[in-house]
């Protein structure tokens, strides 16, 4: 497990063009959601291209210790669920490892279910915040038993009945707002979630797709509205998981930055609410050829195609961040090989990812010779074109404080830097993209693990 194994360095160097086609793992919100539902619905569902990570997997391990069946079949993950209001009280805690997706929409899941929950994580899962889902949870009537502040562990017990809600989300957060709306799912009439900035909408559109009977509406002042009639009935669905962006970020920032190069990455999910990186990088001059643009699953989809190219700098809308939250470590690299600066703003829920992503970053980028300035929620980066001086040749290494993005962003880095980039860990890549290193190589990436 990421917390406890051995830690993994290693180092990355500066690389020939990278080429080739590069098949990303699937996206790890739909795969969370899809054990999540398919756990709950009644009969079966099948998913093809479900993201085999360590995240995802657990929250397989918790939807069988509620009641659900999930196993592998040949390409397919079948699952068949308990059908909706009739999980299990699970035997033993819940260890969600470093998944703050898995814990935070299981603890709307069943927390509201009238009995005990007890939830684990690693050192990274029990420092991040829960009170953004304890206190919606709370005024459903849930019972909270927590040994310090509003952090893991703990357990929740729900009440006999719990009361629907009406709840303004009061951070941009899928997380929070697909914890609200699946809790929901066990209270009886409407529970209604306002989101004053729209975030990623898997949640809603695989709810539909499960026969969920979900209404949205975009109100006057911009929000968005989306009341779920709870108790209703989920059926068992097929679903296509296509690629996650947020890992397609990896070779395809790579692929810029590093001269020559020229990489096809298929089969890309690009529903709007997460295509902000590739919009700011086109800002930047970015060679991205988007083709094939089609639908599968109810979203959308096309395949990649990204070519070596001169970067400027720029200045990315704050009001882009939820569409591209997880991509501004890799967003940084880019920025590092950019002409003039990048400027990001916006960036507060940074500081409660895997780790505080944004002193992450800062500081990994000071340790390799990129001109940088953090502040309280923005970060801007001077880029050296060419990476000229860039790296650390003394081998100094990146902490990475167990987050799988910025290890992967700071090997990105080191593919065209002057001198190697170093990482403290790799371990915990597993966690998102446990393909990751190999892929990169076949590329033609130079990483070298210890
Ligand atoms: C996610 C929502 C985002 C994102 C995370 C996945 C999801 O978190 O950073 O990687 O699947 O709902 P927040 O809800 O904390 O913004």
């Amino acid at each position: 497990m990421p917390s406890t194994g051995a830690p993994k360095p290693a180092t990355s160097r500066m690389s020939a063009s990278l080429s080739g086609t590069a098949r990303v793992p699937g996206d790890k919100s739909i795969s969370h959601r899809a054990l999540l539902l398919g756990g709950l619905s009644e009969s079966e569902t099948r998913i093809e291209g479900l993201l085999e990570g360590d995240d995802v997997l657990r929250t397989g391990r918790a939807m069988e210790a509620m009641g659900a069946r999930v196993r592998r079949d040949g390409n397919l993950w079948i699952v068949n669920g308990t059908g909706n209001g009739a999980l299990l009280a699970p035997e033993a805690p819940l260890d969600f490892g470093n998944s703050g997706t898995g814990c935070r929409l299981t603890m709307g899941l069943v927390g509201v279910y009238d009995f005990e929950t007890a939830f684990t994580g690693d050192s990274s899962l029990s420092r991040r915040p829960m009170g953004r889902v304890l206190a919606p949870l709370r005024e459903m009537g849930v019972q909270v038993h927590a040994a310090e502040g509003d952090r893991l562990p703990f357990s929740l017990h729900g009440p006999h009945t719990a009361s629907p809600i009406s709840y303004r989300v009061p951070v941009a957060s899928a997380q929070v707002k697909s914890a609200v709306l699946l809790a929901g799912l066990n209270a009886p009439g409407i529970t209604t979630v306002i989101e004053p900035i729209m975030t990623r909408d898997h949640t809603e559109r695989m709810l539909t797709a499960f026969g969920a009977a979900l209404a949205i509406e975009q109100q006057s002042d911009g929000s968005r509205r989306i009341a779920l009639q709870g108790r209703g009935r989920l059926v068992g669905q097929a679903i296509q998981v296509p690629s996650d962006p947020s890992s397609a970020a990896f070779p395809l920032v790579a692929a810029l930055i590093v001269p020559g190069s020229d990489v096809i990455i298929p089969n890309v999910l690009m529903n709007p609410a997460r295509t902000g990186l590739i919009l700011t990088l086109q800002d930047m001059g970015a060679n991205i050829e988007i083709s094939r643009q089609r639908k599968t699953g109810g979203e959308d989809v096309a395949d990649l195609r990204v070519r070596h190219s001169e970067l400027k700098g720029v200045t990315v809308p704050q009001e882009r961040a939820p569409a591209m939250i997880d991509e501004y470590p890799v967003l940084a690299v880019a920025a590092a090989f950019s002409e003039g600066v990048t400027r990001m703003q916006g960036l507060g829920e940074l500081r409660v990812k895997e780790s505080d992503r944004l002193s992450a970053v800062a500081e990994g980028l000071k340790l390799n010779g990129v001109d940088c300035e953090e502040g309280d929620d923005w970060l801007s980066v001077t880029g050296r074109p060419g990476g000229k001086g860039l790296g650390n040749a003394a081998g100094d290494e990146v902490k990475t404080h167990l987050d799988h993005r910025i290890a992967m962003s700071f090997l990105v880095l080191g593919l065209a830097s002057q001198h190697p980039v170093t990482v403290d860990d790799t371990a915990m890549i597993t966690t998102s993209f446990p393909q990751f290193i190999d892929l990169m190589r076949g590329l033609g990436a130079d990483i070298e693990q210890a």
